[in-house]
């Protein structure tokens, strides 16, 4: 594969889609585009729809064709907060950018700010969060197993790891850091979570230069807290890099001054991580920062590196000398309107601050991953049993009876019944609280001649008639090793 440099090099003016969003999107857009054009970016805005007002027009996905078309043209897209409106669709049109253009990669730099006050404050908090966009339960499949009993699936791919765990490579190369900690559960999730650990001692192989570690995502979140500094990239699954990267964001100032870069092969799009603040909309009020650090990151991506290097100063230089601040971050308390925040900055363009990091940035290396579907070999492949989910408001004990009287004469052995993950039979002493939801593993007692489809589905039908069954995993070994967990 190929490595393309993700920007467009700077020679014209470069578009890029303007989607100003719902509440106080329009105030911190318009500001921003106020302070790029004063500092000269070469950025020509083609403004677009996406939000609350699409909801009202009858668009499900909260995004009209016409914004799609736009971000497909430009590859590039500065995006205000979307609110998903309740009554008109439920779907969140954030979410629906995010997996319309595969933006397999969030990015949320976490540094602390000049003049904005926290408990970590003179720290010198620097690192970056990755983390995974589009996998893992955020898949959204989810199923009601029982009246009582809820399940989400948690969906981790080898080639989604591999794209992150590069990802965050390439945002540690383009920005002269060192370190990747790749951050994950896999203690108790061996397959998902251990399969980004897994991938990340393989592919970070490739990168001699950087340092690499394994974090269990739990430390992960005390150390980020107790010991902040000593991160640099940090790479995690969607979930975990949800809430991680919020506490991260909590320990810079908060959601306020947050920015991230949502980032694709076929499109990137940049948003401050805030929301639409409806309380202050419309007020002028609103604090612009993360949408203009988020725009930043955006010029850096379409190869405008001096530009973004300039405004960065010059908002340093704004809240290092405290004055016209808007009010959330104001030291008085006593904040002034948007449009004044933004003369100021605009007033200090050209001056420089000892605070911003000396970063020699570049280019973020992304792949070109191909448009394939992936497929990984296993060179054998067993089908040893299968996992029935039944619903059942009788004793384990009670369950096996009736399920062995099921399984006599079929394929298949009754080996052990679970409850939430814990055994409950054969009895192990444990004292696990019950409910209507058992997992009931069944072996082969010899290998399946076929495919085992045809023991399987005998299996189900005696097993129907005396017990709601939900749903089935077959279990399998990949390459002589167990592709399931054990209870
Ligand atoms: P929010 O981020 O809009 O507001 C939380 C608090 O922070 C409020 O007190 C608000 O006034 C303040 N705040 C946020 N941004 C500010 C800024 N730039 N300047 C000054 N104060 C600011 O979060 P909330 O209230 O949970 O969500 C409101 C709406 O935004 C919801 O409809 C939600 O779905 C949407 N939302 C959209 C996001 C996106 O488009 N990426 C992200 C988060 C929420």
């Amino acid at each position: 594969m190929d490595s393309i440099p993700a920007h467009v090099p700077v020679r014209s003016k470069v578009k890029v889609t303007a989607i100003p969003g719902d509440g106080i999107g329009p105030e911190v857009m318009q500001a921003t585009q106020q302070v790029l054009a004063a500092a000269g970016a070469q950025v020509e805005w083609e403004e677009a729809l996406a939000g609350a007002e699409a909801f009202r027009k009858g668009i499900a996905a909260g995004a009209p064709q016409e914004t799609l078309d736009s971000i497909a043209r430009n590859g590039v897209a500065l995006k205000g907060p979307l609110e998903t409106p309740v009554g008109y669709g439920e779907k969140s049109a954030n979410v629906t950018l995010r997996k319309v253009f595969e933006m397999y990669g969030n990015v949320r730099p976490v540094r602390e700010l000049p003049g904005i006050r926290t408990p970590f404050s003179g720290r010198g908090i620097d690192f970056v969060v990755v983390r995974e966009n589009v996998e893992d339960v955020y898949a959204g499949i989810e199923h009601m197993q029982t009246p009582g009993v809820a399940q989400c699936l948690k969906i981790i791919t080898e080639a989604g790891c591999e794209r992150i765990v590069r990802l965050a490579a390439a945002v540690a190369e383009a920005e002269g850091r060192k370190k990747v900690t790749v951050s994950t559960k896999a203690n108790i999730m061996k397959l998902t979570e251990g399969m980004l650990k897994r991938v990340g001692e393989q592919v970070l192989k490739d990168y001699p230069s950087l340092t690499h570690e394994h974090m269990i995502v739990d430390n992960c979140a005390h150390q980020m807290v107790i010991r902040p500094e000593q991160f640099d990239v940090t790479v995690m699954t969607n979930m975990n890099g949800d809430i991680l990267s919020d506490l991260a964001a909590g320990l810079v100032g908060g959601l306020g001054v947050a920015p991230s870069a949502n980032l694709g092969d076929e499109a990137a799009m940049f948003e401050a991580v805030h929301g639409s603040a409806p309380q202050i909309a419309g007020k002028g009020i609103a604090n612009p920062t993360a949408l203009l650090l988020s725009s930043l990151m955006m010029l850096r991506h379409i190869g405008d590196f001096a530009t973004a290097r300039r405004i960065e100063h010059a908002l340093y230089v704004t809240l290092e000398e405290g004055k016209d601040l808007t009010g959330d971050i104001a030291r008085d308390g006593e904040g002034v309107p948007t449009a004044a925040f933004v003369d100021r900055i605009i007033a200090n363009l050209g001056r420089e601050s000892l605070n911003v990091p000396d970063r020699e940035y570049r280019p973020i290396a992304l792949k070109k991953w191909p448009q394939i579907t992936w497929y990984r070999a296993a060179s054998t492949r067993e089908l040893v049993g299968v996992d029935v989910f039944v619903e059942s408001e009788r004793d384990p004990r009670a369950i096996s009876i009736t399920l062995q009287a099921a399984a006599e004469g079929s394929a298949f052995d009754l080996t052990m019944i679970g409850s939430r993950g814990a055994q409950v039979w054969p009895d192990v002493g444990g004292h696990t609280f019950l409910v209507d939801h058992f997992r009931a593993r069944f072996m082969f007692r010899e290998p399946p001649k076929g495919n085992g489809i045809a023991e399987i589905t005998d299996l189900l039908q005696r097993i129907g008639r005396q017990h709601n069954w939900m749903h089935i995993e077959k279990l399998q070994r990949f390459d002589g090793a167990d592709a399931y967990s054990k209870a």
